[in-house]
C-alpha cells in the first residue's frame, strides 16, 4: 500500500511558512503536519493557533495538528477555529483522554491519539470507538531530525490488528526516511510524517515520491 506522506513544517524555513506550505501542497504531500509543542510536554517550543490560522490560506489539504502540549483541552477550541482538520493530542498529556477526544469531535473535527515510544498500545484500547488516527511516535517527541527507533515497528504491527477493520488511520512520525518506510508500511501504516526527509535539499517533490516509491515497493 502507497503511504500517504504528510510533511512535518518543523522543517521548514519558518521565516516563509505560508511559502513553504504552498510549495509542499504543490509538491504532492498528502497532509500538512504541523507540531505544535510547549516547553512543558516537550523540551521545545514551536508554534500555536495564531501560526495555524495565518497558514490555513495557503493550502486546502488536510491540516494535521499534532498537540506536544499539556494541558491540551483549554487549547482545542482555539485549534479548531485556526482550521485544523485532525486534531492528535498525547495519551501521555492531560488526565482523561477519553473526556478530550469527545471534545475535539464536539466540534466536527477529527481526533487522534499519539502515544510516545515507551507507551503501550493499550494505552488505546477503550477509546477506539473515539478515535479517527492513531500516532506512533518513533523518535521522543521534541525534535525533527532524530533516528527511527526500530522497537517501534512492532508496535505499528500490533496496533494495526488492533484496529482491524475500524476506518482509522495509522500514523508514524520521525526519523521516516526512503530507508524505512517499506517497512513502515509492511508494518500496517497507513501515513507517515518526514519533516528533514521532506525538506532536506529543497527538491520537495523529489522526496515526497521517493517515500511514496520506498513504501509502495514493501
Ligand atoms: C517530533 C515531531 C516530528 C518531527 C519529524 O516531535 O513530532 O513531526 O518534526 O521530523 P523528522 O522527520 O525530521 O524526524
Ligand atoms: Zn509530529
Amino acid at each position: 500500500m502507497t503511504l500517504k506522506i504528510a510533511p512535518s513544517i518543523l522543517s521548514a524555513d519558518f521565516a516563509r511558512l505560508g511559502e513553504e506550505v504552498r510549495a509542499i501542497d504543490e509538491a504532492g504531500c498528502d497532509w500538512v503536519h504541523i507540531d505544535v509543542m510547549d516547553g512543558h510536554f516537550v523540551p521545545n517550543i514551536t508554534i500555536g493557533p495564531a501560526v495555524v490560522k495565518a497558514l490555513r490560506p495557503h493550502s486546502k489539504k488536510v491540516f494535521d495538528v499534532h498537540l506536544m502540549i499539556d494541558p491540551v483541552d483549554p487549547y482545542i477550541e482555539d485549534f479548531v477555529k485556526a482550521g485544523s482538520d485532525i486534531i492528535t493530542v498525547h495519551a501521555e498529556a492531560g488526565r482523561h483522554l477519553d473526556r478530550t477526544l469527545q471534545l475535539i469531535r464536539s466540534f466536527g473535527v477529527k481526533a487522534g491519539v499519539s502515544l510516545n515510544p515507551a507507551t503501550p498500545e493499550t494505552a488505546i484500547e477503550y477509546v477506539l470507538d473515539k478515535l479517527d488516527l492513531v500516532l506512533v511516535m518513533s523518535v521522543n517527541p521534541g525534535f525533527g531530525g532524530q533516528s527511527f527507533l526500530e522497537s517501534q515497528v512492532e508496535k505499528i504491527s500490533r496496533i494495526r490488528r488492533m484496529i482491524g477493520d475500524r476506518p482509522i488511520e495509522l500514523q508514524v512520525d520521525g526519523g521516516v526516511t526512503p530507508d524505512n518506510a517499506g517497512r513502515i508500511a509492511a508494518a500496517g501504516a497507513s501515513v507517515v510524517v518526514a519533516g528533514s526527509a521532506v525538506f532536506k535539499g529543497g527538491d520537495y517533490a523529489g522526496n515526497i515520491a521517493a517515500l511514496k516509491k520506498a513504501s509502495t515497493a514493501a
